[in-house]
């Protein structure tokens, strides 16, 4: 049958959609910058104790207003300003569901493959303005010129996959300059990071902070994402966007013990950041790797010709990693999630043998 349903489905069959890797078994995942330094075991006990408070025959009620009060604790932000979704991912796909088709998003190159997809999704027109080719540097008048003709603009940071932060003071600009557009900042790295915005989306009623349990705290498997935007559009995401019940009360439960434990969390982020360094140097000294400086949990590197030896000798030795390919001019792109020392030895150790075996 070929009625319009179909021919949406044949459109959207078409889409470039967010790449899940297959989990091998026994392979170590340093492929979805996930925290595996934060031990196992604190997660278990976690969800055990959300286990026991928790009366799955009930909606969850007061589990909402729990992880509210959390939130506004860990953020130092009045709840008020704060929303939830399943993931951030969730959140980034109503906020795109309320844009009109056409509509014109700016974005920066290479960033966050997921959203870009969904615009397309929706059917906004991208206008894409590429970082620079040498240190993944945001050219600002480049940015803004785009901007300015766009309806919304979003801006990782740090970015995934190329890891930096952007300076503060030129994006605070870009910011000050597009108070008629929507200007969405995703943060989802910004524990490793150097400074946070979130005081921004509270000053302007035009800027959305998204933020993610799934990095930091560990939780990509408990689906928490969350934003502060300024009161309204909180507000009205929370009661006319947002679907009544989007996260199941183990999730909400696991989320708020976890932020009540912050400082653990915070103990393996200072791990991982000094982890981050030495894994760097050591990236940075083998010949013909070219790493770029990170802010988050992974680190995003070009291999030029040793690319097919690299990802050979991955998976070999059941190394997962996220791979690239070439981009923008960016050669043999991998981009590596910080995991423990061990992992990051596993890892080293495989890719300076590829190295080697090639250079004999
Ligand atoms: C930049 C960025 N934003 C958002 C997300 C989505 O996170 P969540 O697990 O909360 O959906 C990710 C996940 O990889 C990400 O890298």
């Amino acid at each position: 049958m070929k009625n319009w349903v179909y021919a949406k489905l044949d459109k959207i069959s078409k889409f470039d959609m967010y790449n899940i890797s297959e989990k091998n078994k026994d392979s170590l995942k340093l492929d979805a910058n996930e925290n595996y330094v934060l031990k196992k075991k604190f997660i278990l006990e976690i969800a055990l104790q959300a286990a026991k408070d928790t009366d799955l025959r009930e909606y969850p009620l007061d589990q909402f207003k729990e992880l509210y009060r959390q939130l506004a604790k860990y953020t130092g932000i009045s709840k008020k300003y704060i929303a939830v979704g399943n993931g951030s991912d969730q959140i980034i796909e109503l906020i795109l569901s309320i844009i009109n088709k056409g509509q014109r998003v700016t974005i920066f190159t290479p960033t966050f493959s997921y959203f870009i997809n969904r615009c397309k999704f929706h059917d906004l027109t991208v206008d894409r303005v590429p970082l620079s080719r040498e240190n993944n540097a945001l050219d600002k008048g480049e940015f803004l010129k785009s901007a300015k003709r766009s309806d919304i603009v979003y801006i990782c940071s740090p970015n995934n996959p190329t890891g930096n932060q952007f300076d503060k003071q030129p994006i605070l600009e870009i910011i000050d300059s597009l108070k008629d557009k929507l200007v969405l900042l995703d943060e989802a790295y910004v524990e490793f990071a150097d400074y946070s915005l979130i005081q921004v989306a509270i000053k302007y009623d035009n800027v959305i902070v998204l933020r993610t349990l799934s990095k930091a705290f560990g939780l990509a498997g408990a689906r928490v994402g969350y934003f502060i935007a300024n009161e309204r559009f909180a507000q009205i995401f929370r009661s006319k966007i947002q679907s009544p019940y989007p996260l199941n009360s183990l999730s909400l439960t696991i989320a708020s013990i976890a932020l009540s434990q912050f400082n653990y969390v915070n103990k393996t982020v200072k791990m991982i950041k000094d982890e981050r360094k030495r894994v760097f140097d050591q990236i940075s000294r083998i010949e013909g790797i070219k790493a770029f400086e990170s802010n988050a949990n992974f680190i995003f590197f070009e291999s030029h010709n040793k690319y097919n030896a690299i990802l050979k000798s991955l998976k070999k030795e059941r190394l997962a990693v996220k791979t690239f390919g070439n981009v923008e001019g960016r050669m043999g792109c991998i981009r590596v999630t910080i995991g423990t020392k061990n992992m990051n030895d596993r890892f080293l150790e495989s890719i300076e043998r590829a190295v080697c075996k090639q250079n004999v």
